[in-house]
C-alpha cells in the first residue's frame, strides 16, 4: 500500500481501519484544482486491502475528469470501504457510521454520495454522522438515488454515438446491457422506449432475467456477453471489463456504459480504436450522476437537472467528431478537455495569487 501510494499522481490519501469488522476505509483525494474533492462512497470486498485502495486511486482519478468535463467546481476523489465479507446488518451500519465520522472530521475537502455496493439508505446513515454527504436531506431520513439520473445522460450519450457511427437513431438497433441494477435497469427502459432492442446479462441471473422481460428483451450469461453481437456494448457494472482477453472477442461498433473505469488500462482504448469500435469515455458518458446531486442539493427543479444531463450529448459529438478527424480514440480527445479545464484553471488562480 506504500508504494501504490508513493507511485500516485494524486494530492492525498486517507486511510483508516475498522477493526470490530476488519474493514478497511481509503479516502482518495486526487485533484483539488477545480474546487473541494467530491465523488462516490463505494463498498465492496475485493481480494485484498490493497485492491480496494488502487480502485479508490483510480476512480478519484476518474472523478477529476468528470467534474473537469461536466463543467463543475469540485476536485476529484473517491472512498472505497473493502470489509473482508459481504456486510449486512449491525455490521455495515457501524462500518458506516465509522466512515461518516472519519468524513465529518474531514471538514468539507471530501464530499460523498452513493456508488457502485452503497445504497441510498446507505447515504441516509452516513448522512446522520457528517453533513458531507450529497443526496440526502438533512435529517439524513430522505436519500436520493443518482442511477436514474446517469442513465439519462448514457442514454443521451449513446445516441449521440450511434448518429455519428452508424447512422439513425436507436430504434431498431441492438444494445447489450452489462449490469442490470441501478443504472443499467432505467438504461434499459429508456432504450427500450426509444424502440431499441435489448441484451442483458447479470452476475445475478434472476436479476438480468427480470430487467429483460420489462423491456422485451433477452438475457446472456456473464462470460457469453462480450462475444454476443450487438450495436452497443454498455458495461454498468463493475470496472475493468475492457482488457486485453475481452476486446479482441466484441462483436460491436461501440462501447457506451455507466461504470466508471472501463478501461482495464488507457492503452486499452487503443485495442478497441484498432478494432474500430468507438468507446465512448465513460467519465463523460457517466456524469448524469455527479451533475445531479450537486443541483439536487441546491434545490434545482428536475427541468434544470435534465437539462444540464442532456448537455452530455453536445460534448460526445463534439468529441467523437474530434476523434474521428484525428483518427484516434475519443479518449484522447476527452482527456484533451479535461487537461484544458483544469489549466485554464491554475493559469486563473496563479493569475490570482500574483495580483495579491
Ligand atoms: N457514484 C456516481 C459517480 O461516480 C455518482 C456520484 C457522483 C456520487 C459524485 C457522489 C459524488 O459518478
Amino acid at each position: 500500500m506504500q508504494s501504490l501510494i508513493k507511485e500516485w499522481d494524486g494530492e492525498s490519501v486517507v486511510v483508516s481501519y475498522h477493526r470490530p469488522t476488519d474493514t478497511w476505509v481509503f479516502v482518495a483525494i486526487h485533484d483539488t484544482t477545480l474546487g473541494p474533492a467530491m465523488g462516490g462512497c463505494r463498498l465492496r470486498v475485493y481480494d485484498a486491502p490493497r485492491d480496494g485502495l488502487r480502485d479508490a486511486m483510480r476512480l478519484a482519478a476518474g472523478m477529476t475528469a468528470k467534474w473537469a468535463v461536466a463543467g463543475f467546481e469540485f476536485g476529484g476523489g473517491k472512498s472505497v470501504l473493502a470489509p473482508p465479507r459481504p456486510l449486512q446488518g449491525a455490521d455495515r451500519v457501524s462500518v458506516l457510521e465509522h466512515f461518516g465520522d472519519l468524513l465529518e472530521s474531514l471538514g468539507g475537502s471530501y464530499m460523498t454520495g452513493e456508488d457502485l455496493g452503497t445504497t441510498p439508505e446507505d447515504m441516509a446513515i452516513i448522512g446522520r454522522r457528517s453533513q458531507w454527504v450529497h443526496g440526502v436531506d438533512g435529517k439524513g431520513d430522505r436519500a436520493v438515488d443518482p442511477g436514474p439520473y446517469t442513465a439519462l445522460g448514457v442514454f443521451v450519450g449513446m445516441r449521440a454515438f450511434v448518429r455519428q457511427v452508424l447512422g439513425g437513431e436507436l430504434e431498431g438497433r441492438t444494445v447489450l446491457i452489462q449490469g442490470a441494477g441501478d443504472v443499467g435497469r432505467p438504461l434499459a427502459h429508456r432504450l427500450h422506449e426509444a424502440g431499441a432492442r435489448l441484451i442483458v446479462s447479470d452476475v445475478d441471473a434472476s436479476r438480468a432475467e427480470g430487467v429483460a422481460k420489462e423491456v422485451d428483451g433477452r438475457t446472456v450469461s456473464p462470460e457469453a456477453a462480450y462475444e454476443t453481437e450487438c450495436d452497443v456494448f454498455a458495461p454498468c457494472a463493475v470496472g475493468a471489463v475492457l482488457g486485453t482477453e475481452t476486446i479482441p472477442r466484441l462483436r460491436c461498433r461501440i462501447v457506451a456504459g455507466s461504470a466508471n473505469n472501463q478501461l482495464a488500462t488507457d492503452d486499452d482504448a487503443e485495442g478497441l480504436h484498432q478494432r474500430g469500435i468507438w468507446y465512448a469515455p465513460d467519465y463523460v458518458v457517466n456524469a448524469g450522476g455527479a451533475i445531479a446531486l450537486p443541483m439536487l442539493g441546491q434545490g434545482r427543479p428536475k427541468a434544470a437537472i435534465d437539462a444540464r444531463i442532456r448537455n452530455i450529448e453536445r460534448t460526445m459529438e463534439e468529441i467523437l467528431a474530434e476523434a474521428v478527424e484525428r483518427n484516434e480514440s475519443p479518449l484522447h480527445s476527452a482527456g484533451r478537455r479535461v487537461q484544458r479545464v483544469l489549466e485554464t484553471a491554475r493559469g486563473r488562480s496563479k493569475a490570482v495569487g500574483s495580483r495579491q
